[in-house]
């Protein structure tokens, strides 16, 4: 099956971020794509990639660069299914096709010098994306933050692109003060 919108959108995000070094360029230049991209998104949402689970919000493969240089997610958020307190080592695009989806943010406090403890955050704001809205975040210093629904909204859907195969991040236990990686699961298209 031929999907016009989302194969220019993959042709032309390649295209800018390669061009583009630095992350915090490569989020101007690719979140106009994804502000069009959530127009497009019945054109090639197929129903495999609103797959949802009652065990946690979905991650459901759209595409996967062969050099793993790019990838696009859908991902379906049930009511009361949140991330945990994390990051993602690159930098990300994301664009919300239906529901309201929250991003509350975590600041870190305590300098970063690559060690996995003693990292001390603090509770930054939220904010609340509606069909339409687009977000990014870029690395170094990395973005932490939770991402989800609350119990009394209903389902989000929200597309992902990010600079890297996105197939494992780093999660914060906030109280301990440490963080780990951990591999995450994700549905193949
Ligand atoms: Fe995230």
């Amino acid at each position: 099956m031929t999907v016009p919108a989302l194969d220019a959108f993959i042709a032309e995000a390649t295209a800018r971020s390669r061009l583009q070094a630095d992350a915090a360029d490569c989020v101007l230049a690719l979140a106009p794509l994804m502000l069009d991209l959530i127009d497009q998104a019945r054109t090639f949402l197929q129903p495999q990639h609103y797959r949802s689970s009652a065990a946690g919000y979905t991650r459901n493969l759209i595409f996967d660069a062969p050099d793993a240089s790019l990838s696009l997610y859908a991902i379906v958020w049930l009511p009361g299914q949140w991330t945990p307190v994390h990051d993602h080592g690159s930098w990300g695009v994301v664009g919300v096709v239906e529901g309201v989806l929250e991003e509350r943010s975590y600041v870190r406090l305590s300098p970063d010098r690559g060690a996995d403890e003693e990292i001390d955050l603090a509770r930054g704001g939220t904010v609340l994306l509606r069909h339409g809205a687009v977000t990014s975040f870029v690395p170094n210093p990395d973005h932490i933050h939770v991402t989800g629904v609350p119990m009394e909204r209903s389902r989000a859907v929200s597309l992902h692109l990010y600079g890297r195969t996105m197939s494992n991040f780093n999660i914060y236990d906030v109280a301990a003060r440490t963080r780990r990686r951990i591999e995450v699961a994700h549905n193949e298209s």
